[in-house]
């Protein structure tokens, strides 16, 4: 290899580590308009393959003990790889997650990640920026909604 090479590498693995997860503006926007159903129809496809759909989760007020607990979760279980800010750590931040994504798509990954990144485009393309796959935590449904719950506090 010569300088002009390993420059060009250098370079190459810089800009990985620019674009890979980081605040993914362009890619996690919801387009202007573009509202998002409550039942979109992947969501019945879901259901099928035993993925959480919208009808199997109800948000009311904020319910602090619920955000205490999914709060212990993240503590032990999550922190490793994702920030509560908007930086990437291994995983994305989770700094306004639950504007960008859809409840029952946040559960799915947490509690489905295999079937998700066998079957949901975002996920996958989650893999593609980050360059890692999200190990199962094997959180149980409670578990995962207490997360969720601290979620919506960020
Ligand atoms: C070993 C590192 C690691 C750990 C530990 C981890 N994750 Fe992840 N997580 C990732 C990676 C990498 C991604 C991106 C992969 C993808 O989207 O396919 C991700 C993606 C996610 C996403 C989707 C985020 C988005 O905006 O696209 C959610 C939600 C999530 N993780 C929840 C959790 C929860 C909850 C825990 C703890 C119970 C956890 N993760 C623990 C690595 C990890």
């Amino acid at each position: 290899m010569n300088t002009k090479h390993i420059a060009a590498a250098v370079l190459f693995a810089g800009s990985l580590v620019i674009t890979a997860c980081g605040g993914g503006e362009e890619t996690r926007k919801v387009p202007e308009g573009v509202k998002m159903p409550e039942n979109a129809p992947s969501a019945e496809g879901g259901a099928a393959a035993g993925l959480i759909t919208a009808a199997d989760i109800t948000l009311g007020e904020i319910d602090n003990a619920m955000v205490e607990k999914g709060k212990t979760t993240y503590d032990v279980k999550c922190q490793a790889c994702h920030s509560t800010s908007e930086n990437r750590v291994v995983g994305p931040g989770w700094k306004g997650i639950t504007q960008r994504r859809k409840p029952e798509w946040i559960m799915n990954m947490m509690l489905n990640i295999d079937v998700m990144l066998e079957s949901d485009p975002e996920a996958q393309k989650g893999l593609e920026q980050c360059l890692v796959r999200m190990p199962n935590q094997n959180l149980s449904k409670e578990e995962g909604r207490q997360v969720l719950e601290f979620m919506r506090t960020l």
